[in-house]
């Protein structure tokens, strides 16, 4: 297809990007656009862009000094290159970005995503575009879905936002402002999006949101669902054999979640409970709004439900006023829980949120300690939740071709990479492994039974 535009799409940040461009490219592509894997030969550049932490914003715009560079070359050349700025630096920065990087193009927030093909017959005209609008329109009923070829290409395993947008406002968090209020897609079209992606050979999907088990779509029947009951009639779909979903608040964790977890085969003994810190100040000056006692319950709950569970977590250290013994009260809290993997960060104020202007702000020597004290301790968990792995048999979920010749990686029911000898046939089937050997991020194992030829291969390269 030559004389096709090009467009190259880099996401930073979570799960929720990695959608969104998806969908963007998807939306493009009915455009005439064809993604590209660099921007060299590209038409059009996107930064997805991530405003969670500091370092994220300030690598955008190192980034996008970079990409001024490749411009000013482009132009010498007679090419025209388009950039572009979403995502959640998009919402918050706004005309900013275009004052600091004057090369950018179109700013467009998470919100507009549908509109891109009317904004950039606007930026074609000559004119720098902002849309930073929440629209009343849902931008889920104007994005093309993707092609099966689309869908092949990205692999077994899809993301697919159910919900989307925060209530909570926790004091740390940009989120509520750049994703705005709670929204949850009804029923009926998830499910039609999921049987789609079933359709061109998808065996997981990961139900993505801000807050995903507030999830409360409109079922079928009228009425609010909850994320169990979805989880229950995707499973009902057929081809999907594994469901995820993440982002959880432990506040949310309401009782027909607890019954997937119980009797769901599909749903996968994994979850990812953001608790931040064990110490019931900080949780309170966090706004949290739950104890270390609560999200202890929660815990046993899910865990009486499914013993085979395993959680990980996300804590920020060095939030204003916390002292050495609320530190040590989340050091507690990982001993007692014993994680299977965590995110952990030094907090880092965001301009607008209320802990930005909080008194007794840490230095940042302190955090860097903290985390560093923090990491190691989760460092140890997680190496001693792989090395438990050791002699058990799981099913895998076979991704793609590894590294290493003749090597096929896929994915434990707890998210760590397993690797295998065997042929590229397995792609895209569950098969049950024992686990041979565990490194810090990863394990290796040999397949418990001759691979059978089920299900349609996908191909080995995706995701290289
Ligand atoms: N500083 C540090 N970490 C943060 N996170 C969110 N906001 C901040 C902040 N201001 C972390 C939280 C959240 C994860 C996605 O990012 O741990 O769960
Ligand atoms: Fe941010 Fe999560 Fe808190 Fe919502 S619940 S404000 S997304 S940290």
């Amino acid at each position: 297809m030559s004389g096709a535009r090009k467009v190259h799409i880099k996401s930073f940040g979570c799960q929720m990007n990695v959608y969104d461009s998806h969908r963007m490219a998807d939306t493009l592509a009915s455009e005439g656009f064809i993604e590209t894997a660099t921007p060299d030969d590209a038409d059009l550049v996107i930064l997805n862009t991530c405003h969670i932490r500091e370092k994220a914003a300030e690598k955008i715009y190192s980034e996008l000094g970079r990409i001024r560079v490749m411009k000013q070359e482009a132009a010498r050349d007679g090419r025209h290159l388009m950039i572009a700025v979403a995502g959640c630096v998009a919402q918050a920065e706004g005309g900013e970005i275009l004052r600091r990087a004057p090369a950018v193009d179109l700013v467009v927030g998470p919100q507009s995503y549908h509109r891109l093909p009317d904004l950039l017959a606007r930026v074609a005209r000559g004119e720098a575009v902002i849309d930073t609008e929440f629209p009343v329109e849902d931008k889920f009923d104007h994005l093309k879905a993707p092609s099966r070829e689309a869908t092949r290409a990205r692999g077994v395993s899809a993301f697919v936002t159910v919900q989307e947008g925060c209530d909570k406002f926790c004091t740390f968090c940009v989120v509520p402002y750049t994703r705005g209020a709670e929204v949850s897609r009804p029923v009926a079209k998830i499910v039609a999006e999921v049987e789609r992606l079933a359709d061109a050979g998808v065996r997981e999907v990961s139900l993505i949101g801000q807050n995903v088990n507030a999830f409360h779509g409109e079922g079928p029947d009228g009425r609010a669902w909850t994320l169990g009951r979805l989880l229950h009639r995707i499973a009902e779909v057929p081809g999907i054999a594994r469901l995820r979903y993440t982002t959880s608040h432990p506040c949310d964790v309401e009782d027909s979640l607890i019954a997937a977890h119980r009797g769901l085969d599909a749903l996968m003994p994994y979850l990812h409970l953001p608790v931040q810190s064990g110490s019931d100040r900080i949780l309170d000056a966090m706004n949290r709004r739950h104890t270390r006692v609560d999200y202890l319950d929660v815990i046993a709950r899910i865990r009486n439900a499914q013993p085979a569970i395993a959680f990980s977590s996300d804590f920020i250290v060095g939030f204003p006023g916390e002292t050495e013994d609320d530190f040590r009260a989340t050091l507690s809290l990982v001993d007692e829980v014993g994680f299977a993997g965590a995110f952990s960060f030094k907090y880092s104020p965001r301009p607008g949120t209320p802990a930005a202007d909080m008194a007794g702000q840490l230095s940042e020597d302190v955090k860097t300690e903290r985390l560093h004290q923090l990491q190691a301790l989760l460092d140890t968990h997680q190496k001693a939740f792989n090395a438990g792995c050791v002699g058990q048999s799981f099913d895998v979920l076979f991704e793609k071709a590894a590294r290493h010749p003749g090597q096929i990686v896929g994915r434990s029911p707890y998210l760590q990479p397993v690797h295998v000898m065997a042929p590229p046939s397995i792609i895209g089937t569950v098969c049950r492994v024992t686990v041979t050997e565990a490194s810090a991020n990863s394990l290796f194992g040999e397949l418990d039974a001759a691979p059978m030829q089920h299900g349609e291969p996908m191909m080995a390269e995706a995701g290289g």
